[in-house]
């Protein structure tokens, strides 16, 4: 099977080329490298010991991705191509919905040119309306508070539609709970071009540079008062999309599914797996609650179990060891 990744250098893309190429899949990478490294697709090649072509294309540019589509007989496609910074795409909101919807639409519009109908999509889980109880299953209300949420909300509401309207099209959308961690060898991991805000990468930086974390407020109504999410290691993430793969082949229509463990852990637990994996004790301090920040968000994974026989089997130490490993072998990323 040959697979166009979009977005194939990024952090969960590249994860899924290992994983893709080790299963025996045949894959393309388009990147526009505006979040990446080609030294990422270097690293994979060398991982897996199996060249495959990589081309530097903007997904929004309609004539590169129609020249690719007439180069390469592609039967399905991943689209992990996209924008995904929570807090810049509400100082620039214009921005995230160009190039996210843009991205979604010109991919579908070129894929149906050229008769190709299956189709994996990045969504996310920040698309449930954030007032569900967790465990949150695919059927609760969907909502987004912010454009980055919405852009997903909006790509999986024209996906759904469709195909809706063309019985040819077989698309799922995978909701993604909080990836983290890094491939085992610390040869690929995560690298953001900004910043980072997330947890795992603040606190590991924290803990290699030995100052303290902020903990965002510890008086929630949860066992110990800090927030609690469902962190899925990369890994797992990248092979449940050779699941969704293989889902797409046997089936039509648009399906979402969960990727998250179904296990929920607290800011202070995974200060404390980055400790037992570290050896270095954790080093935080209490600071006030971040606007928008909900108690408790975590995954009903069933859905995944049963209709893709996929589960997360790696667990919190291990994210915090392989996320760990990346940081020490690459103290400047890429
Ligand atoms: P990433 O930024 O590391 O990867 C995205 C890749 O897309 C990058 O390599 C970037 O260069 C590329 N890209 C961006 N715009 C492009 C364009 N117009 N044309 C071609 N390439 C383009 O992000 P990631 O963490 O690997 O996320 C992958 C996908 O999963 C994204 O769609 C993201 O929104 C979604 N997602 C991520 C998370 C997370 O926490 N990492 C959670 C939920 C959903
Ligand atoms: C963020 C995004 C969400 C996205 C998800 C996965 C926001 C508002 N939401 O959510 O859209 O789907 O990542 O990529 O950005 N924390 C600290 N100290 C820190 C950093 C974080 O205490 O330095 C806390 C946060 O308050 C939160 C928890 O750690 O309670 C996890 O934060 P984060 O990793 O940003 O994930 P989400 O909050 O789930």
């Amino acid at each position: 099977m040959n697979v166009l990744l979009t977005g194939g250098a990024g952090y969960i893309g590249s994860h899924t080329c290992v994983e893709l190429l080790e299963a025996g899949y045949t894959i393309v990478v388009a990147d526009d490298f505006s979040n990446s490294f080609p030294e990422a697709m270097a690293r994979v090649q060398q991982l897996t010991g199996r060249p495959f072509p990589v081309h530097q294309i903007d997904v929004c540019d309609a004539g590169a991705l129609d020249a690719l589509f007439a180069q390469y007989a592609f039967d399905a496609v991943i689209h992990f191509a996209g924008l995904k910074a929570v807090g810049e795409s509400v100082q620039q909101p214009l921005r995230y919905y160009r190039v996210n919807l843009d991205a979604a639409l010109t991919l579908a519009e070129t894929m149906a040119r050229h008769g190709v109908y299956r189709l994996v999509f990045s969504s996310s889980a920040t698309v449930y309306d954030q007032s569900n109880p967790s465990p949150i299953d695919e059927n609760v209300a969907l909502g987004a508070s912010n454009p980055y949420g919405w852009t997903k909300y909006m790509i999986e509401r024209i996906y759904r539609d469709l195909a809706a309207s063309d019985g040819r099209w077989s698309i799922a959308l995978m909701r993604y709970f909080n990836p983290v961690g890094a491939h085992p060898s610390g040869v690929i991991g995560e690298h953001p071009g900004i910043a980072p805000n997330n947890l795992m990468p603040r606190a590991i930086n924290a803990a290699y540079e030995h100052r303290p974390i902020g903990v965002f407020g510890d008086d929630y109504p949860t066992a110990d008062g800090t927030c609690v999410r469902d962190y899925i290691h990369v890994c797992d993430l990248a092979q449940g999309h050779i699941r969704a793969l293989a889902y797409v082949q046997a089936h039509s229509g648009a399906e979402a599914f969960n990727l998250g463990t179904g296990v929920g852990y607290s800011v202070l637990d995974v200060l404390k797996g980055i400790e037992q994996a570290t050896g270095i004790p954790a080093n935080y301090r209490i600071e006030p609650r971040r606007a928008g920040d909900i108690a408790s968000y975590y995954a009903d994974a069933q859905k995944a179990r049963d209709a893709l026989g996929w589960r997360a089997t790696r667990t919190l130490h291990d994210m915090c060891r392989d996320a760990w490993n990346f940081k020490v072998k690459n103290p400047e990323g890429y």
